[in-house]
Formats: structure tokens, C-alpha cells, sequence
């Protein structure tokens, strides 16, 4: 899933990016370009990096509930 629609910067990589000790918006931009652009997916970066998954919090009872978007359901 993109998240930096402008710099073509991936959830995946801005999640590597806050592995590898990126803890500010301006670190990740830094390290990928993610946000450094419009701005528009800072807040979304922010909340990755204060832990706030942009996972699929879902209704209750769906199967899905808690997994992170873009995963099929286990049969
Ligand atoms: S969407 Fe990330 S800077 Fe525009």
C-alpha cells in the first residue's frame, strides 16, 4: 500500500525505515522522501511511527479484524 502518493513510498518501506531508527517525519523523509513532497501523508507517517498501524480495525466479528489491510483471509 502506498502511503506517499508523491514520492511513490510504500507502507512497507516507511515500516523499514522506522526499524532501522527513523523517529520523526523529517527522518523518514530523510531516509525514503516519504512526505517531503505535498504533505498530505505526514500525519499518516506520524501515526506509523507512534505505533498507530493503519491496520483494518473492522467491524465486530469480521474475520478480518486487526489484520493488516492488503492480507486475504486464512481459511
Ligand atoms: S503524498 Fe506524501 S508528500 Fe504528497
Amino acid at each position: 500500500m502506498f502511503v506517499c502518493i508523491c514520492r511513490v513510498v510504500t507502507e512497507s518501506r516507511i515500516r523499514s525505515a522506522i526499524s532501522s531508527g527513523a523517529s520523526t517525519v523529517d527522518d523518514i523523509e530523510r531516509a525514503c522522501g516519504a512526505g517531503g513532497d505535498c504533505g498530505s501523508c505526514r500525519d499518516e507517517i506520524q501515526a506509523m511511527i507512534d505505533g498507530e498501524s493503519p491496520v483494518a480495525e473492522g467491524c465486530a466479528g469480521c474475520p478480518r479484524a486487526g489484520q493488516p489491510r492488503g492480507l486475504s483471509r486464512s481459511a
